[in-house]
């Protein structure tokens, strides 16, 4: 027992980075498999559900969404965009050890989170048939992916911070933004919500603003991309990223061993009740 607890600590210390430098990952080109190489079989159909569950999430999944999202608003193209958030090679990087949850995540975990945090929802049962038709699509586009390897063009490639301006990013979003988001950030029949009560909660990757101002510079506008400067970014992302939006009250649970990145400060006001019943 005493062997084990130290064991666990020599693993678990600032960082299992550490190990991971030292291990050479394979880094495999961006390659999305079609899904016409699936026979007609089980396999399929419980794959193409899963898609199906990412692309309508709310019309799917009514008790597990909490907001306007759909997985695929964030994980554009339907998660298969390089450089978008894509979920080709994903699969393949789970288990994984996470500094937010201080544990090694199973990628039921990972979709779980966005549910909980993007969705502002309910996590889905671990064994379900909805998760397991999820895990399989995700493991179909992991086809031909060594494990542990990385994936050219996997997550957003990350700006360098800058400090953004809340008043110079309402500019930006009145002007770029709004004509999809609408005026008060509240979605149209064009794009979804970007804050308020039917938008991702404190908890959410998005609510950083790194992350978000990453993603903001690398796909928005839709129709645009790579229009904005960084810093125009980093404005944009701090202004939507100062207005209401739902709490996430779990988050105190978060990075329970260190290594809190320093955008994570979960200063956002929550949506105040009066809002949620508009
Ligand atoms: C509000 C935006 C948003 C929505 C909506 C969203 N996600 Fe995510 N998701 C993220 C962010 C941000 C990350 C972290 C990406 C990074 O750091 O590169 C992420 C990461 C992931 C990952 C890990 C990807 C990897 O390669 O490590 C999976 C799997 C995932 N999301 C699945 C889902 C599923 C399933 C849904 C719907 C239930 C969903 N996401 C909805 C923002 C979102
Ligand atoms: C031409 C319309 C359009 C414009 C302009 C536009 N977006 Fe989007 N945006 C979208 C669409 C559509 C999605 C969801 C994609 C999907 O569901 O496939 C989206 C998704 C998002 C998301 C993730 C989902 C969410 O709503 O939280 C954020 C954040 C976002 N946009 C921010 C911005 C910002 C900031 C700007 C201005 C710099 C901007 N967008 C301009 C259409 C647009």
């Amino acid at each position: 027992m005493l062997l084990l607890a130290a064991v666990e600590r020599v693993i678990a210390r600032p960082e299992s980075s550490a190990f991971a430098q030292q291990t050479q990952k394979p880094r495999v080109p961006f390659r999305v498999p079609s899904v016409d190489e699936l026979k007609d079989s089980t396999y399929r159909a419980s794959a193409l559900r899963g898609r199906a569950i990412l692309l309508a999430t709310r019309d799917s999944l009514r008790h597990n969404v909490g907001n306007s999202l759909r997985c695929a608003s964030c994980h554009l193209d339907g998660g298969l965009r390089r450089d978008a958030m894509s979920w080709v090679g994903s699969f393949a990087r789970f288990p994984q050890y996470r500094a937010r949850s201080g544990t090694v995540d199973l990628i039921e975990d990972r979709i779980n989170d966005c549910f909980r945090r993007s969705m502002n929802g309910r996590a889905l049962a671990p064994a379900g048939r909805d998760m397991r038709d999820i895990v399989t699509y995700l493991a179909f586009l992991s086809s031909g992916t060594p494990v542990g390897a990385e994936t050219e063009g996997q997550g957003l490639p990350r700006l360098q911070p800058l400090k953004g301006d809340p008043v110079r990013g309402a500019t930006v979003f009145t002007t770029v933004c709004s004509r999809c988001h609408g005026a008060n950030g509240q979605g149209t029949p064009l794009a979804p919500p970007t804050w308020g009560p039917h938008s991702f909660n404190v908890g959410a990757g998005m609510a950083r603003i790194n992350t978000a101002a990453s993603f903001i510079h690398a796909v928005m506008p839709i129709d645009r991309a790579l229009h904005l400067s960084a810093q125009q970014a980093f404005d944009v992302a701090t202004y939507i990223n100062t207005r209401p939006r739902p709490d996430f009250p779990a988050k105190a649970r978060d990075w329970p061993r260190g290594g809190k990145p320093d955008d994570a400060d979960y200063h956002v006001l929550p949506t105040t009740s009066q809002e949620k019943s508009r």
